[in-house]
């Protein structure tokens, strides 16, 4: 476990200060964390202008920066090394301004360099030019917002170093736009959001339209319930044209309906109207999905956990069935985990690959972790691996 406060990250903060100076030989201004998320239900929702419930979870990325002096002479707008992936001595990424566009920084350097991008943009700031040394234990391609989590990162240590007084809204538009314009993936507001702004304890009840945020206690540690990741080891990505699919299917459903988004349609009868069968199954699972959303925030409230598991199965089918982005691993996950006496479980985020939630019993994660990894070696699947997670502070100096 990592959460904001833990010893864990009190240690990989010390590490990477060290790491810093062996580097760039001086001490980084700061170290800033972002966490990376599982959303517990509310997918696809986003881009709709829907509902949400995700919650930062106790994994993060630490993001230490210096800004040089200025930017000349040399012109490198950013110099980025990370722990991950690397030996002892991590190589330099470094990028020049005029390389500072879409799709010309490889690897992990894009992400921190999309910030930047989308910062440099703004009214008045001049950049000067920065060294960045990021760690993270988000685990990458899982579906936990990895990338999310450096993006976020990134934009709290500038905001915080250039005085930009730029609100978490703010952020996650910018960090969004980041994603969507200079990474490529036309993700919606979720992920940054969650990173950004949840509360440890807490899940975030956003509404995607106007940005409003709300956190709702978790009632976990009081009834010895958990959530247990899964993840499959499958690898996602939003840059592939599955996610981009959907996306389309749901704009033209709005269109079709004459509506700004699907967020206007509360009623699964009036997608009667939609001829296509597929854009209507996607539709459903969005306007079916906002409504779990809202159920799900209602049962919380009255501390009904059992409640909240049946919705999560329900959210589930929906994705397996209707909006069809879940994965044979996915769906594997899922059953084992319901067939050894889970309270509930979904895939979560994206799809296509990634990871499941299960919500379970303190008493039960070793028996529910045993059964699915039963089930991945029956299958022939590869090794999930399974772990806790806790809801955590959104993103800040460390
Ligand atoms: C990814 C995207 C989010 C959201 C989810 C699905 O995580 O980054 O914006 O669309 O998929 O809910």
């Amino acid at each position: 476990m990592s959460t904001s406060d833990s010893k864990e990250t009190a240690q990989r903060i010390g590490q990477l200060r060290e790491k810093f100076v062996k580097i760039y030989g001086h001490h980084p201004e700061g170290i800033w964390r972002a966490p990376g998320r599982v959303n517990l239900i509310g997918e696809h929702t986003d881009y709709n202008l829907g509902y949400v419930l995700p919650f930062a979870i106790d994994k993060n990325a630490l993001v230490a920066v210096r800004r040089k002096s200025q930017l000349e002479p040399d012109a490198k707008v950013l110099d980025f090394a990370s722990t991950f992936g690397h030996g002892e001595t991590p190589a330099i990424t470094s990028v020049e301004l005029d390389e500072l566009v879409p799709g010309a920084v490889p690897g992990w350097a894009a992400y921190p360099a999309a910030v930047l991008w989308v910062l440099n943009q703004l009214e008045g700031l001049e950049l000067t030019g920065l060294e960045l040394l990021v760690d993270s234990d988000v685990p990458v391609g899982s579906g936990l917002s990895s990338s999310h989590a450096l993006e976020v990162g990134t934009i709290v240590a500038l905001n915080d170093l250039y005085n930009l007084g730029l609100a978490e809204t703010d952020m996650a538009r910018l960090t969004q736009r980041a994603e969507n314009e200079f990474v490529g993936a036309p993700t919606g507001i979720m992920d940054q959001s969650a990173s950004l702004m949840s509360h440890a304890g807490h899940a975030l009840f956003l509404d995607c339209r106007s940005m409003e945020s709300e956190a709702v206690p978790l009632p976990l540690i009081e009834q010895e319930a958990v959530v247990l990741v899964i993840d499959t080891k499958v690898e996602h990505s939003h840059v592939d044209g599955g996610y981009a699919a959907r996306r389309d299917s749901c704009e033209q459903a709005a269109a079709a309906l004459g509506v700004a988004s699907l967020r206007e349609v509360s009623n699964v009868a009036e997608l009667e109207a939609l001829e296509d069968p597929v854009v209507r199954r996607r539709a459903k699972h969005i306007v079916t999905e906002n409504q779990r959303v809202l159920d799900t925030v209602r049962v919380l409230r009255d501390g009904d956990l059992k409640a909240v598991g049946q919705l999560l199965c329900q959210s589930h089918e929906s994705m397996r069935d209707d909006y069809e982005i879940s994965s044979q691993e996915l769906d594997a996950a899922v059953e084992a985990a319901m067939a050894a006496g889970a309270i509930g479980a979904r895939m979560t985020g994206g799809g296509f690959g990634g990871s499941a939630i299960a919500l379970i019993s303190v008493q039960q994660i070793a028996h529910v972790s045993q059964a699915v990894e039963t089930a991945f070696e029956r299958a022939g699947y590869v090794r999930p691996a399974i772990f806790t997670v806790i809801a955590d502070e959104g993103a800040g100096k460390a």
